[in-house]
Protein backbone atom coordinates (compact mmCIF):
# COMPACT_ATOMS: atom_id res chain seq x y z
CA UNK A 1 0.00 0.00 0.00
CA UNK A 2 1.42 3.56 -0.90
CA UNK A 3 1.06 5.97 2.01
CA UNK A 4 1.78 9.46 2.09
CA UNK A 5 5.49 10.53 3.51
CA UNK A 6 4.00 13.22 5.89
CA UNK A 7 1.56 11.09 7.60
CA UNK A 8 4.51 8.38 8.19
CA UNK A 9 6.38 10.85 9.49
CA UNK A 10 3.94 12.71 11.74
CA UNK A 11 3.05 9.06 13.89
CA UNK A 12 7.06 8.21 14.05
CA UNK A 13 7.97 11.70 15.18
CA UNK A 14 4.98 11.57 17.65
CA UNK A 15 6.47 8.45 19.31
CA UNK A 16 10.05 9.47 18.98
CA UNK A 17 10.11 6.33 16.64
CA UNK A 18 12.54 6.58 13.46
CA UNK A 19 11.66 5.17 9.88
CA UNK A 20 14.06 3.65 7.92
CA UNK A 21 14.14 4.54 4.18
CA UNK A 22 16.38 2.44 1.86
CA UNK A 23 17.24 3.13 -1.71
CA UNK A 24 16.11 0.78 -4.35
CA UNK A 25 18.54 0.29 -7.80
CA UNK A 26 17.24 -3.67 -8.79
CA UNK A 27 14.14 -4.88 -8.60
CA UNK A 28 15.05 -7.37 -5.77
CA UNK A 29 16.08 -4.31 -3.26
CA UNK A 30 12.59 -3.65 -3.60
CA UNK A 31 11.33 -7.08 -3.38
CA UNK A 32 13.81 -7.12 0.09
CA UNK A 33 12.36 -3.73 1.45
CA UNK A 34 9.07 -4.71 1.35
CA UNK A 35 9.35 -8.02 2.16
CA UNK A 36 10.93 -6.52 5.64
CA UNK A 37 8.51 -4.09 6.17
CA UNK A 38 5.41 -6.50 5.74
CA UNK A 39 7.79 -8.92 8.24
CA UNK A 40 8.01 -6.50 10.60
CA UNK A 41 4.65 -4.65 10.74
CA UNK A 42 6.79 -1.13 10.15
CA UNK A 43 6.56 1.41 7.72
CA UNK A 44 9.36 1.69 5.29
CA UNK A 45 10.30 4.47 2.77
CA UNK A 46 10.83 3.05 -1.07
CA UNK A 47 13.39 5.59 -1.96
CA UNK A 48 14.83 6.15 -6.28
CA UNK A 49 17.65 8.53 -6.29
CA UNK A 50 17.99 10.45 -9.11
CA UNK A 51 21.51 8.82 -9.99
CA UNK A 52 19.82 5.45 -10.16
CA UNK A 53 17.49 6.71 -12.44
CA UNK A 54 20.80 8.06 -14.79
CA UNK A 55 21.69 4.19 -14.59
CA UNK A 56 18.35 2.85 -15.89
CA UNK A 57 18.26 5.79 -18.08
CA UNK A 58 14.90 6.43 -17.28
CA UNK A 59 12.32 6.90 -13.73
CA UNK A 60 9.30 4.81 -15.27
CA UNK A 61 10.39 1.63 -15.56
CA UNK A 62 12.10 1.39 -12.20
CA UNK A 63 9.61 3.49 -10.33
CA UNK A 64 6.50 1.33 -11.59
CA UNK A 65 7.72 -1.85 -10.85
CA UNK A 66 8.73 -0.64 -7.43
CA UNK A 67 5.14 0.69 -7.31
CA UNK A 68 3.54 -2.54 -8.49
CA UNK A 69 5.20 -4.44 -5.33
CA UNK A 70 4.17 -1.72 -2.85
CA UNK A 71 0.91 -1.95 -4.24
CA UNK A 72 0.47 -5.80 -3.71
CA UNK A 73 1.96 -5.61 -0.11
CA UNK A 74 -0.13 -4.56 3.32
CA UNK A 75 2.90 -2.84 4.24
CA UNK A 76 2.78 0.48 4.60
CA UNK A 77 5.17 2.29 1.93
CA UNK A 78 6.15 5.65 0.42
CA UNK A 79 7.49 5.63 -2.51
CA UNK A 80 10.03 8.71 -2.57
CA UNK A 81 12.06 10.06 -4.86
CA UNK A 82 15.82 11.26 -3.57
CA UNK A 83 18.12 13.48 -4.36
CA UNK A 84 16.60 15.24 -7.29
CA UNK A 85 17.85 18.46 -8.49
CA UNK A 86 16.28 18.41 -11.93
CA UNK A 87 12.52 20.03 -11.23
CA UNK A 88 11.25 18.25 -14.34
CA UNK A 89 12.16 14.91 -12.44
CA UNK A 90 10.49 15.81 -9.83
CA UNK A 91 7.34 16.53 -12.19
CA UNK A 92 7.56 13.48 -13.73
CA UNK A 93 7.64 11.30 -10.28
CA UNK A 94 4.49 13.17 -9.54
CA UNK A 95 2.77 12.23 -12.74
CA UNK A 96 3.87 8.29 -12.08
CA UNK A 97 2.24 8.43 -8.60
CA UNK A 98 5.41 8.82 -6.30
CA UNK A 99 4.14 10.13 -2.61
CA UNK A 100 7.06 11.86 -2.16
CA UNK A 101 9.85 14.05 -3.16
CA UNK A 102 13.27 15.39 -2.07
CA UNK A 103 14.56 18.33 -3.58
CA UNK A 104 17.70 18.31 -3.41
CA UNK A 105 19.29 22.28 -3.74
CA UNK A 106 21.74 22.15 -1.84
CA UNK A 107 23.66 22.45 -4.80
CA UNK A 108 22.17 25.99 -5.46
CA UNK A 109 22.96 29.75 -3.85
CA UNK A 110 20.96 29.67 -0.48
CA UNK A 111 18.09 32.13 -2.17
CA UNK A 112 17.59 29.63 -5.22
CA UNK A 113 17.48 26.90 -3.30
CA UNK A 114 14.59 28.41 -1.01
CA UNK A 115 12.76 30.17 -3.52
CA UNK A 116 13.02 26.67 -5.83
CA UNK A 117 12.07 24.76 -3.14
CA UNK A 118 8.70 26.58 -2.42
CA UNK A 119 7.44 26.32 -5.76
CA UNK A 120 8.79 22.79 -5.72
CA UNK A 121 6.33 22.19 -2.54
CA UNK A 122 3.54 24.71 -4.17
CA UNK A 123 3.40 22.31 -6.96
CA UNK A 124 3.76 18.41 -5.19
CA UNK A 125 1.23 19.90 -2.55
CA UNK A 126 -1.24 20.25 -5.14
CA UNK A 127 -0.80 16.82 -5.90
CA UNK A 128 -0.90 15.07 -1.84
CA UNK A 129 2.83 14.44 -2.74
CA UNK A 130 4.97 15.32 0.43
CA UNK A 131 8.47 17.14 0.00
CA UNK A 132 11.91 16.96 1.76
CA UNK A 133 14.20 19.24 1.36
CA UNK A 134 18.11 19.60 2.31
CA UNK A 135 19.45 22.58 3.98
CA UNK A 136 23.61 22.64 4.33
CA UNK A 137 25.34 19.81 2.44
CA UNK A 138 25.82 16.66 3.77
CA UNK A 139 29.30 15.10 3.11
CA UNK A 140 30.29 12.71 0.69
CA UNK A 141 27.82 13.38 -2.60
CA UNK A 142 30.29 13.35 -5.69
CA UNK A 143 33.53 14.02 -3.49
CA UNK A 144 32.40 17.83 -3.26
CA UNK A 145 31.17 17.71 0.52
CA UNK A 146 32.62 17.68 3.28
CA UNK A 147 31.76 15.93 6.98
CA UNK A 148 32.70 18.82 8.88
CA UNK A 149 29.40 20.73 7.27
CA UNK A 150 26.45 21.90 9.91
CA UNK A 151 23.44 23.39 9.62
CA UNK A 152 22.65 25.91 11.73
CA UNK A 153 19.16 25.41 14.23
CA UNK A 154 17.94 28.77 13.47
CA UNK A 155 18.48 28.69 9.77
CA UNK A 156 16.83 25.33 9.45
CA UNK A 157 13.19 27.05 11.30
CA UNK A 158 13.47 29.59 9.07
CA UNK A 159 13.67 27.74 5.88
CA UNK A 160 11.24 25.33 6.83
CA UNK A 161 8.51 27.63 7.66
CA UNK A 162 9.58 29.71 4.52
CA UNK A 163 9.52 26.86 2.15
CA UNK A 164 6.45 24.64 3.64
CA UNK A 165 8.53 21.53 3.21
CA UNK A 166 7.40 18.44 5.31
CA UNK A 167 10.89 16.77 6.20
CA UNK A 168 14.43 18.60 6.68
CA UNK A 169 17.46 16.92 6.07
CA UNK A 170 20.20 18.38 7.89
CA UNK A 171 23.96 18.08 8.07
CA UNK A 172 25.03 16.70 11.75
CA UNK A 173 28.23 15.03 11.28
CA UNK A 174 27.18 11.77 8.65
CA UNK A 175 28.63 11.65 5.31
CA UNK A 176 27.17 9.84 2.33
CA UNK A 177 28.69 6.37 0.72
CA UNK A 178 30.37 5.45 3.27
CA UNK A 179 31.53 1.72 3.83
CA UNK A 180 32.25 1.16 7.71
CA UNK A 181 30.26 2.85 10.57
CA UNK A 182 32.18 5.46 12.08
CA UNK A 183 30.97 8.50 11.75
CA UNK A 184 30.50 10.78 14.67
CA UNK A 185 26.95 12.80 14.88
CA UNK A 186 26.69 15.87 16.68
CA UNK A 187 23.47 14.31 18.78
CA UNK A 188 23.59 17.88 21.06
CA UNK A 189 23.03 19.58 17.35
CA UNK A 190 20.40 17.30 16.12
CA UNK A 191 18.36 18.06 19.67
CA UNK A 192 19.04 22.09 19.15
CA UNK A 193 17.45 21.56 15.88
CA UNK A 194 14.66 19.18 16.63
CA UNK A 195 13.12 21.79 19.01
CA UNK A 196 12.92 24.68 16.51
CA UNK A 197 12.03 23.05 13.58
CA UNK A 198 8.36 22.52 12.67
CA UNK A 199 8.91 19.60 10.26
CA UNK A 200 10.54 16.09 10.92
CA UNK A 201 14.35 15.64 10.62
CA UNK A 202 15.91 13.72 7.69
CA UNK A 203 19.63 12.09 8.22
CA UNK A 204 20.94 11.08 5.13
CA UNK A 205 24.23 9.25 4.97
CA UNK A 206 23.50 6.83 7.56
CA UNK A 207 25.33 4.05 6.00
CA UNK A 208 28.39 5.66 8.34
CA UNK A 209 26.61 5.40 11.24
CA UNK A 210 26.12 2.60 13.67
CA UNK A 211 23.64 0.60 15.52
CA UNK A 212 24.43 2.56 18.92
CA UNK A 213 24.08 6.22 17.25
CA UNK A 214 21.73 5.56 15.19
CA UNK A 215 19.14 5.05 18.15
CA UNK A 216 21.38 7.97 19.88
CA UNK A 217 20.13 9.70 17.02
CA UNK A 218 16.66 8.97 16.95
CA UNK A 219 16.25 9.68 20.39
CA UNK A 220 17.85 13.13 19.83
CA UNK A 221 14.77 14.32 17.42
CA UNK A 222 15.62 12.53 13.89
CA UNK A 223 12.59 10.73 12.46
CA UNK A 224 13.39 9.57 8.86
CA UNK A 225 16.96 7.76 8.76
CA UNK A 226 18.51 7.38 4.52
CA UNK A 227 20.13 3.85 4.56
CA UNK A 228 21.82 3.09 1.39
CA UNK A 229 25.39 2.18 0.86
CA UNK A 230 25.32 -0.53 4.00
CA UNK A 231 22.52 -2.43 2.19
CA UNK A 232 24.39 -2.81 -1.30
CA UNK A 233 27.16 -3.94 0.63
CA UNK A 234 25.17 -6.61 2.33
CA UNK A 235 23.86 -7.28 -1.19
CA UNK A 236 27.08 -7.92 -2.67
CA UNK A 237 28.26 -9.89 0.20
CA UNK A 238 25.92 -12.13 0.20
CA UNK A 239 26.31 -12.23 -3.61
CA UNK A 240 30.17 -12.81 -3.58
CA UNK A 241 29.43 -15.46 -1.10
CA UNK A 242 27.25 -17.19 -3.32
CA UNK A 243 29.17 -17.16 -6.14
CA UNK A 244 32.68 -18.32 -4.27
CA UNK A 245 31.04 -21.82 -2.62
CA UNK A 246 29.47 -22.08 -6.52
CA UNK A 247 31.76 -21.13 -9.32
CA UNK A 248 29.43 -22.98 -12.13
CA UNK A 249 26.41 -21.07 -11.19
CA UNK A 250 24.44 -19.32 -14.80
CA UNK A 251 21.06 -18.68 -13.06
CA UNK A 252 20.89 -14.95 -12.05
CA UNK A 253 17.98 -15.72 -9.30
CA UNK A 254 20.39 -18.02 -7.45
CA UNK A 255 23.15 -15.34 -6.56
CA UNK A 256 20.32 -12.46 -6.44
CA UNK A 257 18.28 -14.11 -4.89
CA UNK A 258 21.15 -14.70 -1.67
CA UNK A 259 21.63 -10.87 -2.00
CA UNK A 260 17.71 -10.33 -1.78
CA UNK A 261 18.06 -12.30 1.34
CA UNK A 262 20.36 -10.59 2.79
CA UNK A 263 19.01 -7.02 2.09
CA UNK A 264 15.36 -8.06 3.79
CA UNK A 265 17.10 -9.60 6.97
CA UNK A 266 19.01 -6.60 7.42
CA UNK A 267 16.15 -4.33 6.38
CA UNK A 268 13.97 -6.45 9.23
CA UNK A 269 16.36 -5.19 11.77
CA UNK A 270 16.81 -2.00 11.04
CA UNK A 271 13.53 -1.32 10.86
CA UNK A 272 12.98 -2.74 14.61
CA UNK A 273 16.07 -0.95 15.61
CA UNK A 274 14.92 2.57 14.66
CA UNK A 275 11.26 1.79 15.62
CA UNK A 276 12.17 0.56 19.10
CA UNK A 277 14.09 3.61 20.26
O1 LIG B 1 19.73 9.64 0.28
C1 LIG B 1 20.26 8.54 0.55
C2 LIG B 1 21.09 8.37 1.72
O2 LIG B 1 21.48 9.54 2.28
C3 LIG B 1 21.99 7.18 1.73
O3 LIG B 1 23.34 7.41 2.12
O4 LIG B 1 24.46 5.45 1.07
O5 LIG B 1 25.57 6.79 2.83
O6 LIG B 1 23.65 5.34 3.41
P1 LIG B 1 24.30 6.18 2.38
ZN1 LIG C 1 21.27 11.28 0.88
Amino acid sequence: TLVNLADVLADAAGEGRGVGAFNVIQLEHAEALVAAAEETGLPVVLQISENAVRYHGALAPVALATMAVANRSSARCVLHLDHAESESLVDEAVALGFTSVMFDGSKLDDATNRETTRAVVERCHEFGVSVEAELGEIGGKDGVHAPGVRTDPTDAAAFAHETGVDALAVAVGSSHAMTSRTATLDLDLIARIRAVSPVPLVLHGSSGVDDDSLVAAVRNGMTKVNIATHLNAAFTGAVRDFLADDPTVVDTRKYLGAGRAAVQAETARLLRLLAAT
